[in-house]
């Protein structure tokens, strides 16, 4: 079994992330099992370079094979933002939905998508970066108490519930997260064995 450190303190994201990984050969342990763990400053333009951010700080202090992952959500009539600083939109996750609920006032325009970036480093190098997208709109008043952040304003295309009304299974077969978690899991099955003779290297 690979010992891998899931560079995020989010629990949520975490447990998303441990029912997604179920049935990999993966051990998953997380920063909250490091904490004397100092993140590193987020200052990447993309979520590409935030992931790598992450990935690498986690990877470089743990010495283990690491993943992270940058998301937020992109608002098209706001010229997508949120984006990168979904996280830093307003004080907590009501504030934001809030803050995202009135910025949108008056406008017809409600599309919007999750974006979701994983990197996975080790030995001080970015060995694969990938991204999940769902699309769906933001609807007029907040819905559902299941998940976090944006989930309660955000209605996936097909769907007549926000992800906050959807159970965390079946927000798990369509999210952001769990898109690019399947191209991961496509990348670990196919170089594991290469990974692994440079993890017992090591
Ligand atoms: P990160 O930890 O820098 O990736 O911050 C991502 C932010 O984007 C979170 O704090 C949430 O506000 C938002 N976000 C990312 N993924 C989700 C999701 O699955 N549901 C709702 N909000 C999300």
């Amino acid at each position: 079994m690979t010992k891998i450190i899931a560079g995020t303190h989010n629990q949520h994201k975490l447990e998303e992330y441990r029912e997604l990984l179920d049935g990999q050969d993966l051990e998953i342990v997380s920063l909250n099992d490091y904490p004397e763990y100092a993140e590193p400053e987020e200052n990447g333009k993309t979520f590409e370079e935030n992931a790598n951010i992450k990935a690498l700080s986690a990877t470089n202090y743990c010495d283990v094979l690491s993943f992270a992952d940058d998301s937020g959500l992109e608002v098209e009539a706001l010229d997508n933002a949120p984006g990168i600083y979904s996280s830093r939109y307003a004080a907590n996750d009501k504030a934001r939905v809030e803050r995202i609920l009135k910025e949108l006032e008056g406008k017809e325009n409600r599309r919007a998508r999750f974006v979701c970036v994983i990197s996975i480093a080790f030995n001080n190098e970015v060995v694969g970066s990938f991204r999940g997208e769902v699309y769906g709109k933001i609807i007029d008043e907040p819905r559902g108490t299941n998940g976090f952040g944006y989930d309660p304003a955000f209605m996936p295309d097909g769907f007549d519930k926000t992800f906050a009304e959807l159970t965390r299974e079946e927000k798990n077969k369509i999210s952001h997260r769990a898109n690019a978690i399947e191209k991961v899991i496509e990348f670990v099955e196919d170089e594991m064995s290469i990974l692994d003779d440079e993890l017992s290297s090591f």
